[in-house]
């Protein structure tokens, strides 16, 4: 009877974990082995990726190229949307993700998270003459968001009224015309994204703590431990530090928290 009992659960658990992830992960040889690392990424996020005449650049397009580097193979971008970077993960289609992504528990039930790199936060950004002066002013607007993100999550939560678009260009384009009458977003992009535009301002309360981190499937665990010994690294040298700085970005790093 044990033995049937045991027998079942080792079926269970692994259908489980065949639903979770038809494939897995791929480990560290595997990935020497195809010379290359595939990383999924929304280039939309200023200053850690976006698009300039064609080309993705900024802080995590670097790191990333340095971590290719590092491991001794090419790094691979495919461009979508941030709805389909961590279901893109899940199912293996790419074998990493890279989108200024926040870790959080119930993300972290879904994908492998390497070491966060640095702390970031929601802020609330509106037009330059709006009477909007902090959180509590929200209740009853309409708020602008990027679909699948934090800033959404946080704002459904909160019970606003949100409108979800799929590229953040247009998240901030509704608070502009005037759909919405806030638009939550992460800090360092509101920055990058308003700098130099006298038509929004950037509240300066945060509304949230958000660590970024790469992504991975289960079954790269070996990988994502050699990713980050490597960020180890570039954090302690002050890399890290100095791409942030590179693209006009104050850092954080992960121990503030
Ligand atoms: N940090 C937020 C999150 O993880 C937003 C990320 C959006 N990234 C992007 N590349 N558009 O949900």
């Amino acid at each position: 009877m044990k033995k049937l009992i045991c027998i079942l659960l080792c079926l269970v658990m692994t259908l489980g974990a065949l639903t979770a992830c038809g494939k897995k992960g791929k480990t560290l040889d595997e990935v020497k082995e195809a010379g290359k690392l595939v990383v999924a990424t929304s280039p939309d996020f200023p200053p850690f990726e976006s698009l300039e005449d064609g080309k993705i650049v900024g802080i995590e397009v670097e790191l990333m190229q340095l971590i290719g580097e590092k491991l001794g193979v090419e790094i691979v971008f495919e461009e979508m949307a941030f709805e389909s970077v961590i279901p893109g993960i899940q199912a293996c289609k790419y074998d990493c993700g890279m989108s200024g992504i926040t870790v959080t528990p119930e993300r972290a039930e879904n994908v492998l998270f390497t070491d966060e790199y640095c702390l970031a936060a929601q802020c609330i950004v509106v037009t330059s003459d709006s009477s909007i002066a902090s959180k509590e002013d929200l209740a009853g607007k309409k708020i602008s968001v990027q679909t699948a993100t934090t800033a959404e999550e946080f704002c459904r939560e909160a019970g606003y009224d949100v409108d979800s678009y799929e590229a953040n260009a247009d998240a901030k384009t509704a608070l502009t015309t005037g759909k919405v009458q806030a638009w939550v977003v992460d800090d360092l992009t509101a920055a990058a994204m308003c700098e130099g535009d006298d038509s929004v301002k950037i509240l300066d309360k945060p509304l949230t703590t958000e660590p970024y981190a790469f992504a991975f499937a289960f079954g790269s665990e070996d990988l994502v431990e050699e990713i980050d010994k490597i960020l180890a690294e570039l954090i302690a040298d002050g890399t890290v530090e100095a791409l942030f700085e590179k693209y006009g970005a104050p850092y954080t790093p992960p121990t503030a928290e």
